[in-house]
Parts: C-alpha cells; structure tokens; sequence
C-alpha cells in the first residue's frame, strides 16, 4: 500500500515508518520538523516538509505524489503530546491537535483518500474508574491533551460518516524504548515523560529526578502506568491499515499491555543497570493515578500482543541515550 505518514519524523512516526517499510509499503513522510528529526526519517521513505496546519502545503503535496501512485492510507502522528505543557498552553494543542486533524481530514476529502489510521490516547479516559481502561470506558479527560485528541476522535467519526471513510484510531498507553537498531528512539530537548528522564538520571545526563507525588491511592503511593514498546506500537499500524482497508470498517483500539507499573517501579527497573538520584516532590497538574489499558480488542480484531516487556523497554532506551549521548 502507499501510506503517507504525517509526522514520520517524530518518534512513534519514525518507528512506523520502518515497520512499515520492513513490511515492504511505500511510504511518503510530511513533518514540519518541529519535534520530529530529518535523520530519523528511513532511507527509503520520501520526504516532504510541510505542516499540517496548512491546507495549501499539504494539498500540493499529495496532488504531487498522487501524480505517480495514489495513497490508500494516511496515518497521522503530528500531534503536541506532552501533558503538563498542555494544562500550561491549550491554545497551542486545540491548534496543532484539533485544527491540524481537521485540516488533514479536509485534504483526504479532496484526494478521494479513504483510510486514517490516527494516534489517540490514554489519556482521552481521564482517571478511568478502577484504572483499567476497556474501549468502551467512559472518555473523561482531565486535561487538555486528552482533550484534544478526544475532539479529534470524534471528528474523525463525522467525516468518515459523511464522505464514507475508515477510520482505525488506537489509544496508546505509556509508549517508550528505542528501535532495536538503535538508530531512532525519542531524542528531543527537555525530555519531560518518565523512562527517559530516569534513564537521563542514571546515565549523568540530568543532576537529578523528581517523582511527581507519592501520596498516589496505588500500591506504593506512586503514579501506575502501563507501558508498552514502541516497536510494538509501530507494528499494529501495520495490522490496522490492513485491517480496516481490506475490510472496510472502522475501529478504536488500545494499544496497552494490561499491566501497570508505578514510578518507584520504572526507578527499580532501572537503577538494575545503574543508580539513579532522585527525591519525592509534589504532585503533577494533571496527573490521574492509574492509566492500564485493557488490550483484549487488539488481540481479538488484529491478532495483536505486546512482544517487549518493561526491562526490553528499559534496556532499549539506555543503550540508545548511551550511543546518543542524550
Ligand atoms: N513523572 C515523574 N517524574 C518525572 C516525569 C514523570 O514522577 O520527571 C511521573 C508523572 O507524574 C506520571 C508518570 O511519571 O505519574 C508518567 O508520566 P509521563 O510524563 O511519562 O507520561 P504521562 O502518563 O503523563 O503521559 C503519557 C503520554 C500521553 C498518554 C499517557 C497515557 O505522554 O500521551 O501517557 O497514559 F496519554
């Protein structure tokens, strides 16, 4: 298939981009380049920079791709992600998330494109009732990332509606680890989310961590997650393209491990390689106690499970930052 892959450059897009290529898909990657990395763009997927905020560039681009093949899918992974910087700046996420989905949709309008594949969240459940999160969980967010990608999900859902698209949106849990050729992994400044940070810590790249509350109703008074590979991540979005293209259907999907870890553990997990200075402080704005996804749909429509456990996610990134140095 020939899929574009709108923020091919970051860093589940990256990963995506060479799950699908190893599959052997055409891929066409746009990304403005504002998170994302040119070097983290596979050898052999095209490259276009261009924002998705923006009508006319991108609107040329896929006329000019088109031109020698049409794509069948787009997958869409341009979006602001970071929690705490969303409860600081919401203008800057209903912008980039909600307005730059909605642009998108209108361009795959135009072409005739009939499949998304969309990156959603955890985060659209909120604090989840007992923490377990099944698809059909009431969507509360409690910030304005959440927010955000829950707009767009139903957006989403209008416009397939209307112009008979497919849709196939996958809700990630905690994504983090590095590609097994240690080429791509997620490189940026100011890192803010948990397994980089610790890892940064242990490997003297940051003084000191902070655990963001301790005083949680979990089982150690720290924040619970579930985490899950972003190699395995990648790979569903080979299997749900095909899924929903072949069958022409539409679907939201977890994308979790149905297991939790709490900070202390991510902490544990790595201080096995090296020792990481850290102290408690206080609590996050926007934080929810317990994120753990139930995987079971994954499993049953795409024939999907996790293959990484938490010390492959753990080892993964630090032998990344260690060749990095970041
Ligand atoms: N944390 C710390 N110290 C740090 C960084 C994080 O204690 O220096 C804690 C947070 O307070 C939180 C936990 O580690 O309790 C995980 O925080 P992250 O920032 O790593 O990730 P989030 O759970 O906030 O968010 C991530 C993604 C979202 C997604 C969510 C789903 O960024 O896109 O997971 O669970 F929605």
């Amino acid at each position: 298939m020939k899929v574009c892959v709108v923020g091919g450059a970051g860093y589940i897009g990256s990963h995506t981009v060479y799950e699908l290529i190893d599959a052997g898909h055409e891929v066409v990657v746009v990304d403005n380049l504002s998170t994302g990395l040119k070097d983290a763009v596979h050898k052999d997927a095209s490259f276009y920079e261009g924002d998705i905020t923006d009508f006319a560039s991108l609107d040329k681009i896929i006329t000019d791709e088109s031109r020698k093949k049409p794509f069948d899918v787009v997958m869409h992974f341009a979006a602001k992600i970071v929690v705490p910087e969303s409860v600081k700046n919401p203008s800057l996420y209903y912008y980039n998330n909600v307005e730059g989905v909605r642009t998108l949709l209108d361009v795959m309008v135009k072409h005739g494109i009939k499949n998304i594949i969309f990156s959603s969240t955890a985060a659209v459940y909120g604090e989840g009732k007992d923490g377990i999160c099944t698809e059909e969980s009431e969507t509360k967010p409690i910030n304005p990332y959440g927010e955000t990608k829950l707009v767009s999900e139903k957006m989403i859902g209008w416009f397939a509606q209307a112009y008979g698209m497919n849709y196939c949106i996958f809700r990630y849990f905690n994504v983090a680890g590095a590609h097994k050729s240690l080429e791509i992994g997620l490189l940026r400044d100011h890192l803010t989310h948990i397994v980089p940070v610790t890892i940064q810590t242990a490997l003297g790249i940051r003084e000191k961590m902070t655990v963001f509350g301790s005083d949680y109703d979990t089982y150690d008074g720290t924040c619970v997650r579930d985490y899950i590979h972003v190699s395995d991540i990648a790979y569903a979005h080979v299997l749900g393209m095909k899924h929903i293209a072949l069958n022409n259907i539409s679907e939201i999907i977890n994308l979790g491990s149905n297991q939790g870890f709490s900070v202390k553990d991510i902490i544990s997990e790595v201080e096995k390689h090296h020792p990481v200075n850290h102290e408690y402080g206080a609590r996050r704005e926007g934080d929810p106690a317990k994120l753990i996804a139930s995987n079971k749909r994954a499993k049953e429509i795409l024939g999907w499970t996790p293959k990484r456990d938490l010390s492959d996610i753990i080892l993964s990134d630090l032998e990344f930052r260690k060749r990095h140095k970041k």
